[in-house]
């Protein structure tokens, strides 16, 4: 497996040691720096972060407080529905660097395809000026749907600039989006997971409980490998300083292709929030 995969943009992303702490509002601020710098401590690179989450102050602390370089973290927010449209991203764009305390993110991505075509547009337009004033490395989006990708695409190749580097979707073994990755894919879009663990929820499955028993590894463990050997960018989340390390551990083995099998449940349970059917 490669440590880092090429973004279209000509920066690399890291494929794992990837950190996130989701929309967990209620925890607080010092919590998340502590878990952020926790996970920087035991090697993790990319900090996932988002407008959406209220996390970009707290996990822009940890990055500013760890001993490492900035040039070694990859750090990424996300643009809110509330601030579709060329205006309100480009306000939010800037109001993240302040916010964060950063010179740069590594990626900024338009969080849900809400607004309706002309807010997404706009707010494309936005990402790619500040991409080239050098506020952003690398840009994309997170939870568009196949109309959404197409009319994106036929914006920039009819003359709208930029290029999707990244797409983040909400993928585990029972969160089916394969006609998504598939059109990722083939773009050589990277492709990055939410939730891999499936929020937690599914960690006693028999079938996880089987596959970690054979390799000596646990179901989150499992769920974070099956996610990279589908070349996904896994992002597992977690405040909890045992299991960040314990997501850490994963270098050691390899699920077979009869196990990546198993894991291939071919369900589709949207959860009650996915945009990526909004028709708007
Ligand atoms: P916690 O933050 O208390 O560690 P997902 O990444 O799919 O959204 O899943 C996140 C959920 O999974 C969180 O509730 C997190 O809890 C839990 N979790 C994260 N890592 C592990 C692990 N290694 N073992 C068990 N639960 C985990």
């Amino acid at each position: 497996l490669q440590s880092k995969h090429q973004l279209q943009s000509g920066h690399e992303i890291p494929t794992y040691m990837n950190f996130n702490l989701g929309r967990e509002l209620t925890c607080p601020s010092s919590a998340t720096e502590k878990a952020t710098l926790e996970a920087l401590n035991v090697g993790f690179r990319h900090v996932d972060s988002a407008i959406m989450y209220r996390n970009e102050k707290p996990c822009g602390k940890a990055i500013l407080n760890s001993n490492l370089d900035r040039s070694q973290i990859f750090f990424t927010t996300k643009i809110p529905p509330g601030s579709m449209g060329y205006e309100s991203t480009k306000r939010a764009i800037n109001s993240s660097l302040r916010e964060a305390a950063q010179e740069y993110f590594d990626l900024i991505l338009i969080h849900a395809p809400y607004g309706g075509k002309e807010a997404r547009l706009g707010s494309w337009d936005a990402l790619v000026e500040a991409q080239k004033a050098g506020k952003v490395k690398s840009i994309g989006v997170s939870n568009y749907g196949i109309h959404h990708l197409e009319e994106l695409e036929a914006y920039i190749q009819g003359g709208g600039g930029g290029q999707i580097d990244v797409g983040q979707y909400e993928l585990h073994p029972w969160l089916d989006h394969s006609d998504i990755v598939e059109w990722l894919q083939k773009r050589k879009i990277v492709v990055e997971a939410y939730s891999p663990l499936a929020h937690g929820s599914r960690l006693t499955e028999p079938v996880l409980l089987s596959i970690g028993k054979k390799y000596g590894k646990t179901p989150a463990q499992v769920l974070i490998r099956w996610s990279l050997q589908m070349g996904f960018v896994p992002l597992p989340k977690s405040t909890t300083p045992k299991r960040i390390r314990e997501n850490a551990d994963v270098f050691d083995f390899e699920l077979a292709d009869e196990d990546m099998k198993l894991l291939d449940t071919g369900e589709y349970s949207p959860t009650d929030w996915d945009p990526t059917v909004d028709e708007d």
